[in-house]
């Protein structure tokens, strides 16, 4: 029994099923399917968080339709092939006995042609918030069919041995289409009063009902975004959930944030406070008398989860990236290890961004996310022989080596140069509202101590010094360096930026790790589109300084559509009084000032300003490296010291390699 969580860890009953606690892992396209099935990807996947303790998993979405289907990893909607598969997967986890749930989805009018071959089926034909395509208004034997489809896909559900299904009505897909007066102009029986808007949910939970029998959970997944207008209100949906609710169709109903209109609140950044999702679940246990209701939506932490519950805003909680970062999350915290737990960054880098590129999902901090079945989970097994392995470079690849490595048994020895750990990922966790960062990198740090990892601080090595300490293994994690010639990809020909020599020119990094003296308006060439020159703009603007940030990319922030974190950022950018000057590169520094050139017509601007702060490539960080090479020493070497990329391609390399060693 967890004395630091009691709220969290007691049970719950859940029609047939009792819940062993209330924290559950939610749905979410992990989109594994191969040829439509689940493997031994999928399979170990979910089993892993079965084993890590989850209460309830809620088995991603299947489509229930050829017009639903969305990703290239969905399960195939209409075969009963699935089932012996799936049998597996739940069988798996019920051993562990974890509370199985399918959801089944179709996201009506926001479809994607390009994995479904089909048009969007919609009430009444709106545009799809998903890319700019139309979508068809359903006769009324269609909406039947769709109403099919849903029993159909509850029928394989249990046959495949789910304990229930979860209807999926939230983010303005199919249900909600038909409940939002904006999205469903009918005038037959299926819109206009609110008994007509949500007829076709109530008979698909009536239909579902009849099919499976009494002993099989249904839920229904529902979410609020009240910020935009033509969405249903906090009221409207309390509404609309307390008629369902009245009716005894659903028998828990969770509620999440952010619809299609708003994406970005769907799966928040940390640009986002945390905690969005519960105020919208209180208000929904308001006036349930009979569902009980769980809270989704950036809770995070079983610290969280348990105010949430204590407090009596919801019944239980899924955390979705919190178990993707760390599978083992529940275990920890019943066992009363919080500290144990690796915390998920809200990055959305790895997992949404991933499957919003229609790849099988994995995690930034825990690269055995969707690789568990060739890794054997979130686990390290002992090393054969135990040996003396240096690590030179505490960033996060050199951390991830260490960790592993000790954690099977070797005697490891980390050295870094600097006072601190973290490398650039720390810089990065100085940005404002990224503090995720450093939380992660104190987890290694108490990680790395609970293993007895000597760490070094203030040490560089010298290669004479690596040769006479006789390791068995040495790996080179030094990371890499600003390039300081103003390189863009943008002018491949131009390989130093002209007057770059005349002064007050610095790197994003210099700024963040307070090297420089940028003066009051900066001007800051992005050419990454991404966290390292938008984080640090918005750090400077923090700090009183006027910015412009000027790049080649015909947005700010162009790397960062893939984790959901653009357009919010940019808003935030822009409230703060940043500009914005894009398909442009800085042609001359003056030192007081910059030429400007816009990539599309090549049209100049002078600019004046007192800094420039360069976004621009790094080059590896090879001195030590050349050194040790040339003395004929042996080395293992992983992340930017190899090609400079991102603290994703370090830690993966990290894992790897400590797996190894
Ligand atoms: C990669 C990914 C895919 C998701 N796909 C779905 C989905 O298919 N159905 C759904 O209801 N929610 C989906 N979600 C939303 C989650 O259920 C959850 O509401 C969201 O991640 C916020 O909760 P969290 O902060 O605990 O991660 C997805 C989330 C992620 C990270
Ligand atoms: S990729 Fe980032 S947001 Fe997604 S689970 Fe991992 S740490 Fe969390």
């Amino acid at each position: 029994m967890s004395t630091l969580f009691p709220h969290l860890f007691k049970p719950l009953k859940l029609r047939h099923k009792t819940l062993k606690h209330r924290l559950n892992f939610g749905a979410h396209t992990a989109n594994m399917a191969e040829d439509g099935l689940p493997g031994p990807r999928h399979l170990s996947y979910y089993t892993e968080r079965a084993r890590g303790g989850a209460a309830m998993i809620v088995c991603e979405a299947i489509p229930i339709h050829s017009t639903g289907v969305l990703t290239r990893g969905n399960f195939r909607h209409d075969d009963d092939v699935i089932i012996p598969h799936f049998r597996k997967i739940t069988d798996a986890c019920h051993e562990y006995g974890t509370v199985m749930i399918h959801q089944l989805y179709h996201v009506g009018q926001h479809g994607d042609f390009d994995n479904s071959y089909e048009p969007n089926w919609s009430p009444s034909g709106l545009p799809s918030y998903h890319d700019s395509d139309g979508s068809h208004a359903m006769s009324e034997a269609q909406i039947e069919e769709l109403i099919e489809g849903f029993v159909q896909a509850a029928r394989r559900a249990k046959a495949s041995g789910f304990d229930g299904v979860e209807v999926m009505g939230g983010y303005h897909a199919i249900l909600e289409q038909f409940w939002t007066p904006w999205s469903n102009r009918r005038d037959d029986h299926w819109g206009g009063t609110l008994e007509n808007r949500t007829r076709f949910s109530r008979e698909v939970l009536e239909r579902i009902r009849n099919c499976v029998g009494d002993d099989f959970i249904i839920g229904l997944a529902v979410s609020c975004d009240p910020e935009t207008d033509v969405a249903l209100s906090v009221e409207e949906l309390q509404e609309i959930v307390a008629l369902h609710d009245r009716q005894g169709l659903m028998d828990y109903v969770s509620c999440g944030s952010g619809s299609y209109f708003d994406f970005y609140k769907i799966i928040p950044t940390f640009l986002y406070a945390d905690k969005l999702g519960p105020p919208f679940a209180e208000a929904l246990k308001q006036v349930c008398h009979n569902a009980v209701v769980q809270s989704e939506s950036h809770i995070r932490t079983p610290e969280n989860a348990n105010t949430v519950i204590g407090s009596g805003q919801a019944d239980m909680v899924s955390i979705v990236r919190g178990q993707i970062a760390d599978p083992h999350m529940a275990n920890k915290a019943q066992e009363d290890k919080p500290e144990d737990i690796r915390p998920c960054i809200s990055c959305n880098q790895m997992c949404w961004g991933r499957r919003g590129r229609d790849y099988w999902i994995s995690c930034l901090v825990n690269p055995s996310s969707g690789r568990e079945f060739s890794w054997g989970g979130d686990r390290s097994s002992l090393a054969d022989t135990p040996k003396r392995v240096l690590v030179v470079g505490g960033g996060p690849g050199g951390l991830e080596t260490a960790r592993v490595a000790a954690e099977r048994g070797h005697q490891v020895t980390l050295a870094e140069a600097s006072p601190h750990l973290g490398g650039q990922f720390r810089l990065a966790g100085m940005q404002p509202r990224r503090g995720q960062i450093l939380d992660l990198i104190q987890w290694y740090e108490c990680q790395l101590e609970k293993r007895q990892v000597s760490v070094l601080l203030n040490t560089p090595m010298e290669a004479d010094e690596i040769k006479a300490a006789d390791f068995d293994m040495v790996v080179i994690a030094t990371g890499s360096q600003p390039s300081g010639t103003g390189f863009v990809r943008a002018l491949p020909m131009v390989s130093k930026m002209p007057g770059i020599e005349r002064g007050n020119v610095w790197s994003v990094e210099e700024v963040m790790a307070r090297a420089a003296r940028p003066g009051t308006h900066v001007l800051l060439l992005d050419d990454a589109g991404n966290w390292r020159a938008c984080g640090t703009a918005w750090h400077l603007l923090e700090q009183g300084h006027e910015v412009t940030l000027v790049t080649p990319d015909p947005m700010v922030g162009r790397e960062l559509v893939r984790s959901a974190a653009d357009h919010p950022l940019r808003v935030k950018l822009k409230q703060l009084g940043a500009q914005f000057i894009t398909e442009s590169v800085v042609k001359e520094w003056h030192g007081d000032g910059a030429t400007l050139m816009n990539i599309l017509d090549s049209s100049e601007q002078y600019l004046d300003c007192d800094a420039l702060v360069l976004a621009t490539p790094n080059v590896a960080e090879t001195t030590l490296l050349d050194e040790l090479a040339a003395d004929g020493v042996e080395v293992h070497t992983l992340g930017d010291c190899v090609a400079p990329r991102w603290a994703v391609h370090a830690i993966y390399e990290g894992r790897k390699l400590g797996r190894e060693l």
